[in-house]
C-alpha cells in the first residue's frame, strides 16, 4: 500500500485544534479509499517553542521537513510575540527556502452557506485566487535606520522578476485552463505601481500566447475588490501579487461565508521541497480552547493535499463530504452563524467519509 509521510505542524492557538481534526477526518478518508495511508509525524513549533527556545523551530527544521511529502500546518501567531516575528519564524521561514512559490486558494459559496450578498449563490461565487508566494511585497528587502529619532527611515522594498512572475502566471494559465470557464483575471496596480506592475502586465500578455483557450482580463486590484461584491460570477480564476491576493482573498473569504471555511495550497509545483497545506485562518486566540473553531478549512486544505500527492479520488470523497456536512446548517460553527462544535462537525464529516468507503467511487 502506497505511504504518504506527513509532517504536522499544529502551531498556535486554535491551530491544534484544526489540525487534530483535520488528521482524523483524513485517516477516516484514507481508510475510506483502501489504497493508501498517511505516516504523520508531529512537530511542536510555533509560540510555545519560541517561550521555551527562544526561536519559532530549531536550526535544523528545514532538514527535518525536507523528506517529507507533504507539510500539513494550522496557523502562527500569539498575542505575547510579535507578529512579524511568528511569521517570519516559522510560515515564510518554511515557504520561502522551500520555494512555495504558488499560493492557490479557492473560495465558494457552499449551499448551505448562506454569505453577506444578497443574491449570490453557489453558482456565482466560485473561484481559485492564485497568489504568487516567494517575492513581491513579502520579499522582506529593506531596513531601518536612526530608530527613534525624528529622522528615522524605513524601507520595504517589493521585488518583483521576470522568473518569478513568469512562473506564477503559468502556473495561474494553467490552472484556468483546467477548469470549465477558462477564465483567468490578472490583477495588478500597474497605474500607480509603475514598474513592476507593469512588467506584470506585459508578462501576463506574453504567457498568455501559450494559452490560446483561455480568455482573460486585467484588473487595478481596488476595482477589482468592488467588481468581487458586486459581479462576483464575472469572476473564475484570479492571479495576483503577495500583497494582493493576501488582501483580495481575505474577502473572498467572507463573501464565500467566512474565514474558517478557506483552504490554502502553498505549491513547490515542481516537486522539489515539499508543498504546504493549511486553512487561511490564523490562530484566533479569542475562541481558542472553546472548541467552537471551524475545522472546515483545515478539512479542505487535507484536500487539496490529497490531490497534490495524487490521490484524486480520495480528495473528491473529502469535498463531497465538506459538501454534505455544509449543506446541513446544524453542522454550523459559530462564525458561520450557527451552533456547532469543531468535534460535531468533525464526527459528522468522518461518518459521511465512512459512507463513502461503502460506495463504489
Ligand atoms: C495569510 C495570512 C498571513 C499572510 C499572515 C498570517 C502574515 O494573512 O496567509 O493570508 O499575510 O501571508
Ligand atoms: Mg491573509
Amino acid at each position: 500500500m502506497k505511504k504518504y509521510r506527513i509532517a504536522a505542524i499544529p502551531g498556535d492557538g486554535i491551530g491544534k485544534e484544526v489540525i487534530a481534526a483535520g488528521l482524523e477526518a483524513l485517516a477516516v478518508c484514507a481508510q475510506a479509499d483502501g489504497g493508501f495511508e498517511l505516516d504523520v509525524t508531529h512537530f511542536d513549533w510555533g509560540s510555545d517553542y519560541y517561550h521555551a527556545h527562544g526561536v519559532m523551530m530549531p536550526a535544523d527544521g528545514l532538514a527535518a521537513l525536507k523528506d517529507f511529502d507533504a507539510i500539513y500546518f494550522g496557523a502562527v501567531g500569539a498575542p505575547e510575540v510579535p507578529d512579524h516575528v511568528t511569521l517570519w519564524g516559522l510560515r515564510l521561514a518554511i515557504c520561502q527556502p522551500f520555494d512555495q512559490y504558488a499560493n492557490v486558494r479557492p473560495a465558494r459559496l457552499l449551499k448551505g452557506i448562506s454569505g453577506p450578498l444578497r443574491d449570490v449563490g453557489p453558482a456565482d461565487l466560485d473561484w481559485v485566487i492564485v497568489r504568487e508566494n516567494s517575492e513581491g511585497e513579502y520579499a522582506g528587502q529593506g531596513g531601518r535606520s536612526h530608530r527613534g529619532l525624528p529622522e528615522e527611515v524605513a524601507t520595504e522594498v517589493s521585488i518583483f522578476t521576470r522568473a518569478g512572475v513568469e512562473r506564477i502566471m503559468r502556473y495561474a494559465f494553467r490552472l484556468a485552463q483546467g477548469r470549465p470557464r477558462k477564465f483567468l483575471t490578472v490583477v495588478t496596480k500597474s497605474n500607480a505601481q509603475r514598474n513592476g506592475l507593469v512588467m506584470w502586465d506585459e508578462i501576463a500578455a506574453e504567457v498568455a500566447k501559450d494559452f490560446p483557450d483561455v480568455t482573460w482580463d486585467k484588473m487595478l486590484v481596488d476595482a477589482m475588490t468592488m467588481r468581487m461584491v458586486l459581479k462576483p460570477g464575472s469572476i473564475d480564476t484570479v492571479v495576483a501579487t503577495n500583497l494582493h491576493a493576501d488582501i483580495l482573498s481575505d474577502l473572498a473569504a467572507a463573501l464565500a461565508g467566512s474565514l474558517g471555511i478557506g483552504p490554502t495550497a502553498n505549491l513547490n509545483p515542481e516537486r522539489r521541497f515539499p508543498s504546504m497545506f493549511e486553512p487561511i485562518h490564523g490562530s484566533a486566540f479569542d475562541i481558542t480552547g472553546k472548541g467552537i473553531a471551524n475545522p472546515v478549512g483545515t478539512f479542505w486544505s487535507g484536500q487539496m493535499m490529497l490531490e497534490h500527492l495524487g490521490e484524486p479520488a480520495a480528495a473528491s470523497r473529502m469535498m463531497r463530504a465538506i459538501e454534505a456536512a455544509m449543506a446541513d446548517p446544524s453542522l454550523h460553527t459559530p462564525d458561520l452563524g450557527g451552533k456547532a462544535t469543531t468535534a460535531q462537525v468533525t464526527a459528522a464529516v468522518c461518518e459521511l467519509l465512512k459512507q463513502s468507503g461503502s460506495e463504489t467511487m
